[in-house]
């Protein structure tokens, strides 16, 4: 610490009093830290978890299973646990109050017990906090639970079923006093929420806002704040502040405990480049569990001003004003840089998996609009059950399905593009199976045969759809959220049914696909979309916000998506054309969501149906895929049952799956290369206009690429604006990706790396001289940079979408992925399809 900061330091105690800095953490009455399934004790940045031995006196349980995973190391409380076969009790001897309870999962295969698989409910003797709950990677769930009448916590893991339940580490910790206390307002309306302290919390988001992410070894209560970075709507809007040595403790406002200085010393800030004019606001979007009340912690600290009374702003939460014109250095005693928090309550469960939080500048700026945030948590109170899980997992991400523009010439196309189905199927495929098949909007529907149901003839099958009830709307606010499906708001026609926009109640911008009610059909792909999208999240997957199923209504709502399809922009439409770096940002995100579909689970999911039409992008042209309806796990599954019917868009469809029908994600690999090509070309993959040999682009461009001569065929607009290199890289990684054997593919995660590439190669053309061809130069510096992440593992490059749940580790590209059984889900699917 330099000498000037420290003097800093010296004056900001002595003005706040010497006992907050000299009190250095807080010592908990109550520290049970448990490493299960281990014999020994492990330190994890100073906090000993005791080995699982010192804790069985703790625990009454049926049987004795101490797991280790192969990667054994006595450093790690994640490389073992203890195995539930029966319900299961800890009883903790506490002292009064409000405890954490962290519970640490890391499934990994002992023996015959697959913990990725298993499936359970823990409660407390009053409120229940994880119910059939599974889990695919590793966690972190934390909890804090008052107890009020008794002197002990009664923790009980119960297997669901025949299933097991299991536990790496187990954290009970009090928690100080006044950490929770008062009584918080409602956000947006008036009156206080009382009964705080009767409420279990589950910490869903904890944010450190223009900081790093922050450990337990930072904070003196051991929690985790994650970065805001990736819930922020427009990070462009923005910048980052960190002032940390100036942050002060105010006695009576906020302590150490309140938030470390980490967060109180960072925020993000309206970014308003000085522009007395600016007008904005600055976002947040989180996921959460509909369904329940929500409890917010907003931490600020003004570090930006550089004189009191500087800064007034206003904050929002789901587009409700909850103060107006802040001015914290009023509130804080005419302190600079004081830490403040303050404390509301969602006013009813939330109807939408997301809370929107903003911040924007009030009208009484005095010298530039400005407006910060700090920290940010984000806890889910237990319903009037006591429940804090109603058994399902959250979705997330954000989008939705849109055809925005040339709806006739969308049909136009259809339909031609199903002639010249016709025509080739006849003439190039003399495979043995009829390719019910389909362009872009005429897909093949898969009624569901099977189990008694029978499609959506009546409105009781659709309750079939696993457990995810928490994502059901309710129609009334569907048809206000769309004026009652005002053909003005229709913005699409797709295979599925039309497609609207709308606006939730929320102020959420929505687009609502409804199934044509009278079809019979379309059933199975309808629920397909909603349990695969409701565990899949990511930031470039689309995500469900909910659906309807009343009234035999097949509705699916998503959010909105503001630029439509991937190929409004490429043809058929009056839009700008894209930079070759945008076209190359859109194809290495939706790389990302393909990869996270084909990694995300021992279990692949397979998209079946990747084109340009499925392949959306948002406000900032940030590409997410959608279209889930043919989705399925495999390939294990199709082994067991070769031949189902072959699906997918034509002109995208892989040739090997057409010859020997057996599906891969190889198979989402050659359809993404096709895409590729789209991009490069922007003409639709099949032109009946053309002459025969241009036709098909995958073939066409294939013969250019394999005469070296691609730059012949690209889209006109990017003559001479594509570097050489970035073209080479392009052309092979489409060749690979259509080699006529799966097994020649490359993975998306090396699709994912050789885009990175091919961006890199386009970058350093216009840091230097974009005239000049200098290629030999550039291929010299470049693996240097990309030695740094690469390291023949793509995975370090994927982000990760973690909102929900609070991760200890970065550990892969994969995360998440919780929820039902998915070969359950799936099997039912294929069963159907036999026909
Ligand atoms: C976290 O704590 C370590 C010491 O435990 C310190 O070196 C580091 O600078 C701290 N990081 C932050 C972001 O405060
Ligand atoms: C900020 O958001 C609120 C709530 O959505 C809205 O009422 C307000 O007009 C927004 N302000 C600006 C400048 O966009
Ligand atoms: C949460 O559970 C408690 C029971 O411990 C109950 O008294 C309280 O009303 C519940 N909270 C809500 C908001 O229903």
């Amino acid at each position: 610490m330099g000498s000037e900061k420290f003097g800093f330091l010296i004056r900001v105690s002595l003005i706040s009093s010497f006992l907050i800095c000299l009190c250095h953490g807080y010592v908990p009455l109550n520290n049970y830290l448990i490493n299960c399934g281990s014999s020994t004790n492990v330190t994890v940045t100073g906090r000993v978890f005791m080995s699982d031995k010192l804790a069985s006196n703790l625990l009454t349980s049926p049987s004795e299973i101490l797991a280790a995973s192969n990667r054994n190391s006595n450093s790690d409380i994640y490389q073992t646990a203890r195995i539930f076969t029966g319900v299961s009790k800890y009883r903790f001897s506490l002292a009064k109050g409000r405890h954490w309870i962290r519970l640490h999962f890391n499934p990994f295969h002992y023996q015959t017990f697959q913990m990725g698989s298993a499936k359970f409910s823990v409660s407390s003797q009053t409120h229940v906090l994880l119910s059939d709950f599974t889990v695919k990677s590793r966690v972190m769930k934390e909890y804090s639970v008052n107890i009020v009448a008794t002197d002990h916590l009664e923790l009980t893991f119960a297997p669901s079923g025949d299933s097991f339940a299991f536990l790496n580490a187990l954290e009970v910790v009090s928690v100080p006093d006044t950490l929770f206390s008062g009584d918080p307002s409602f956000a947006g309306s008036p009156g206080k929420f009382q009964g705080l302290s009767w409420q279990a919390l589950e910490t869903v988001h904890r944010v450190n806002m223009g900081g790093p992410r922050v450990t337990p070894n930072n904070d003196t209560l051991s929690r985790i704040w994650e970065p805001d970075s990736e819930f922020l709507i427009e990070k462009n809007l923005v910048k980052s502040v960190s002032k940390i040595a100036s942050v002060v403790y105010v006695p009576g406002f906020a302590t150490e405990e309140t938030a470390p200085r980490t967060v109180y010393g960072t925020c993000t800030e309206m970014n308003s480049a000085d522009n007395p004019t600016s007008n904005f606001n600055v976002t947040w979007d989180f996921n959460v569990d509909p369904g329940f009340q929500y409890f917010l912690r907003f931490h600020f600290c003004d570090i930006v001003s550089k004189a009191l009374n500087q800064l007034y702003f206003n904050v929002y939460v789901d587009s409700m004003l909850v103060v107006k014109s802040l001015d914290l250095s009023s509130y804080l005693y005419n302190t600079l840089s004081g830490a403040y928090s303050m404390d509301y309550v969602t006013g009813l469960a939330k109807q939408t998996n997301r809370i929107r939080v903003s911040i924007g500048p009030s009208t009484l700026h005095t010298s530039y609009p400005t407006a910060i945030l700090n920290g940010l948590e984000i806890m889910k109170m237990n319903n009037s059950k006591g429940q804090l899980s109603g058994g399902t997992f959250l979705p997330g991400g954000s989008s939705s399905t849109t055809k925005k523009k040339n709806v006739g010439m969308i049909i136009g196309v259809t339909v031609g593009s199903l002639l010249v189905l016709v025509v080739l199927v006849g003439l190039f495929l003399l495979c043995k199976k009829r390719g019910r098949d389909l362009d872009d909007h005429s897909k093949t529907w898969i009624p569901l045969s099977s189990n008694g149901t029978n499609s959506s003839s009546n409105g009781t099958t659709i309750a079939s759809i696993n457990s995810n009830s928490s994502y059901r709307i309710p129609l009334a606010a569907v048809k206000e959220a769309t004026n009652s499906f005002d053909e003005n708001r229709a913005i699409g026609v797709g295979g599925f049914g039309k497609v609207y926009k709308g606006e939730l109640r929320d102020g959420m911008k929505v687009a609502v696909k409804r199934g044509n009610p009278k079809s019979q059909q379309g059933f199975a792909e309808f629920k397909t979309e909603i349990e695969t999208l409701s565990q899949f999240r990511h930031r470039h997957l689309v995500s469900l916000i909910g659906y309807c199923d009343e009234n035999n209504e097949m509705i699916l709502v998503y959010e909105y998506m503001e630029n439509g399809t991937l190929k409004s922009h490429l043809y058929g439409s009056n839009l700008p054309s894209l930079s070759w770096k945008q076209r190359l940002e859109i194809c290495i995100g939706s790389a990302r969501g393909l990869h996270y579909l084909h990694t995300g689970d021992s279990k692949p999911v397979i998209h079946r149906d990747v084109k340009s039409a499925n392949i959306l992008l948002d406000e900032n042209l940030m590409a997410k895929v959608a279209d889930f309806g043919l989705s399925k796990t495999g390939p294990e599954i199709d082994q067991t049952h070769v031949s189902t019917a072959v699906k997918g868009s034509f002109g995208y469809l892989d040739p090997e799956y057409f010859r020997r029908q057996q599906l891969t994600e190889k198979s989402d690999v050659y359809s993404f290369g096709v895409v590729m090509f789209e991009v490069l070309c922007a003409r639709p993959v099949i032109d009946p206009t053309l002459t025969r040999e241009m036709v098909n682009l995958a073939e066409w461009a294939m013969k250019w690429q394999n005469k070296g001569q691609l730059e012949h065929i690209i889209d006109p607009s990017l003559r001479g604006k594509i570097r050489p290199d970035s073209l080479r890289k392009f052309g092979e990684t489409v060749e690979k990706c259509l080699a006529d054997y799966g097994v020649d593919r490359p993975s998306m995660g090396d699709v994912l790396w050789n885009l990175e590439y091919a961006l890199q190669l386009q970058d350093a053309v216009v840091d230097g001289d974009p005239e000049e061809d200098n290629s030999t130069n550039m291929i010299g510096e470049l693996p240097l940079r990309f030695n740094d992440f690469n390291h023949g593992d793509t995975r370090v490059n994927v982000s990760v979408a973690r909102e929900g749940k609070i991760q200890e580790e970065e550990e892969s590209s994969v995360s998440d992925l919780s929820g039902v059984s998915m070969s359950k889900v799936f099997s039912q699917l294929i069963k159907s399809e036999g026909r």
